[in-house]
């Protein structure tokens, strides 16, 4: 895993793990610039970026072409299997079945008509112990001559974590908080993407994190320790709950997200029977927004209403969500910038 680093001659944007807490403010800082106009910089003037989608989106898609556009460049995006050929990415593959094309060749193709890639490629959830170390994300790190941006993978969305932490400071100022991540009632397991990211740069932002979850679906365990050592440095702290009543006493943001138990990767029906019994149970309704400290609301979209979030929290002054959203437009532009130059 790494974060924004300088492994000349490329650098990648995997992850936030390996920024520090300056350079994390930095960007936010930066993508505040873009924002408010005072930065209208072009550094992507006459350059083309690949953006490579094996997933479908919204946000990510629609603010990547629209940043890439607004710093003067162009976007080619792709979507392998169907506007580009199927890709394999295990090195040493006999490529006698249904793939194409690997990602060796494809990343270094790219590489010479486009100076960065961003690539989404989900957890499949079929096996925990070969998604959690992103074998997609990294073979087009490991192959590419051009840095790579992670726009969501297996095991992180840090464009959406490096926004959310843009929104909570845009709206509660600097500063600690007491910012808690809650599990919520989903009809199917979803990847886990997106509450490690958020975590992690909760933590590493300094701000004391709950993570409210049922017994069963606990994020990663060295992701959960990482958290830990990086909570010392930056005078945050991670505690973890199955009383989500509890976790929001106090709290001043939610930040609401389902996932998949990484016990049952592989076993969709077990997840989907095991988590039954938390349906209408584990949702961020008004009674529970009532207990908080006038707590602002968070998801990163999509979001099903009335399962992971009622309409009366969604629509209330409380909710930031297209705000949320709109962020990751700045923070894009920002971690380009910083980049591609
Ligand atoms: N939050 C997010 O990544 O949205 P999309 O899946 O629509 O890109």
């Amino acid at each position: 895993m790494c974060g924004l680093k300088a492994a000349q001659p490329k650098m990648h944007f995997l992850s936030t793990a390996e920024l520090s807490k300056n350079q994390l403010n930095q960007l936010i800082e930066s993508a505040g610039q873009f924002k408010s106009g005072r930065d209208q910089s072009k550094p992507l003037a006459g350059r083309s970026v690949a953006l490579v989608f094996f997933n479908p989106s919204l946000r990510t898609r629609a603010s990547m072409q629209v940043g890439i556009y607004e710093l003067g460049g162009n976007a080619v995006v792709l979507e392998p299997g169907g506007t580009s050929w199927t890709l394999e990415h295990r090195a040493g593959a006999v490529m006698d079945t249904d793939k194409t094309e690997h990602v060796a060749e494809f990343v270094q193709v790219l590489g010479r008509y486009c100076v960065a890639i961003g690539v989404r490629t989900f957890a499949a959830l079929q096996n925990w112990q070969e998604e959690r170390v992103d074998p997609i994300l990294n073979a087009f790190a490991k192959y590419s001559e051009v840095p790579i941006i992670n726009l969501e993978s297996a095991m992180h969305h840090p464009c959406q974590a490096m926004t959310d932490m843009m929104t909570i400071r845009e709206k509660l100022g600097v500063g600690k908080k007491k910012v808690v991540l809650s599990w919520a009632w989903h009809p199917k397991p979803l990847p886990m993407a997106v509450p490690n990211s958020f975590a992690l740069a909760a933590v590493q932002m300094g701000h004391d994190l709950v993570i409210a979850h049922p017994n069963g679906y606990a994020l990663d365990d060295e992701l959960m320790e990482a958290m830990t050592d990086q909570a010392s440095e930056t005078g945050g702290s991670v505690n973890v709950t199955a009383d989500i009543d509890e976790a929001l006493d106090g709290a001043e943001v939610v930040y609401a997200k389902s996932w998949g138990s990484k016990d049952f990767y592989g076993a969709p029906e077990k997840d989907i029977a095991e988590r039954a019994q938390y349906r209408g149970k584990w949702i961020v309704d008004e009674q529970k927004m009532a207990r908080t400290n006038s707590a602002i609301f968070m998801h990163c979209l999509p979001v099903r209403r009335n399962v992971i979030v009622t309409d009366g929290v969604i629509d209330s002054p409380a909710s930031v969500v297209i705000d949320e959203a709109e962020n990751r437009l700045h923070v894009q532009k920002a971690i380009m910038a910083r980049l591609i130059h």
